[in-house]
């Protein structure tokens, strides 16, 4: 299966995407993009010897960029897009490319505080138990089907970026167990209901 991920910061999802299922599982991550030329996650990419490539924003037009990146993907034969800290919303276009063939890592328990700002919000509010969901990308923000999620308590008196880093190894666990899941054929969606996702 290859894999094309999507990242807008520093790539520790990536990362850990490449430390631990690239190579192995038939998984081959192929193509890394950003809408941001600094981004940490380009470098790390290259150093994987993985084709990284920005993709800004030219003359405000944000589907013609995203059409490139499909256009892109598409010619590295990617099978499975991630995105992993992308900061962006995908031009239905693209989706419409990859149809049930992209995913998000989210910091929070869809559907609760979905878009920017999550963990901040989930801190504000006082939540007790907080998490990460893997789901499926579809036209809303966080809104597609949930795949998989992971919880832990939430200490009192923490701050958001407390919160924040007790989060990134929930992230960096879960996200490349579903991409091995992806590419073993045991995600799949209920045909019937197409909000369930069964993992087998
Ligand atoms: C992660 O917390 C992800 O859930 C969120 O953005 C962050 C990206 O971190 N959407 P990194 O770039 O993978 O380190």
């Amino acid at each position: 299966m290859r894999v094309g991920v999507l990242a807008s910061g520093d790539g520790s999802n990536l990362q850990a995407i490449l430390d631990r299922v690239h190579g192995r599982e038939g998984v081959e991550v192929v193509a890394v993009g950003s809408d941001k030329p600094e981004a940490r996650a380009l470098e790390r990419a290259r150093a994987a010897g993985v084709d990284a490539r920005a993709f800004p924003v030219e003359g405000g037009d944000r589907r013609a960029r995203d059409l490139a990146i499909a256009d892109w993907l598409a010619d590295a034969g990617v099978d499975l897009v991630v995105l992993a800290g992308y900061m962006q919303l995908l031009d239905p276009g693209f989706l419409a490319r990859f149809p049930q063939r992209v995913i998000n890592v989210h910091p929070a328990l869809l559907p609760a505080f979905p878009g920017i700002g999550s963990v901040e919000q989930a801190v504000a509010y006082g939540v007790k138990v907080f998490g990460v969901t893997v789901h499926f990308v579809d036209e809303g923000v966080d809104t597609g089907p949930i795949i998989a999620q992971r919880a832990i308590d939430v200490p009192d008196g923490i701050d958001g970026a407390g919160l924040r880093l007790a989060l990134r190894p929930l992230e960096h666990e879960l996200l490349p167990a579903v991409v091995e899941l992806i590419a073993r054929g045991r995600v799949a969606v209920d045909p019937g209901n197409p909000r369930h996702v069964r993992v087998a």
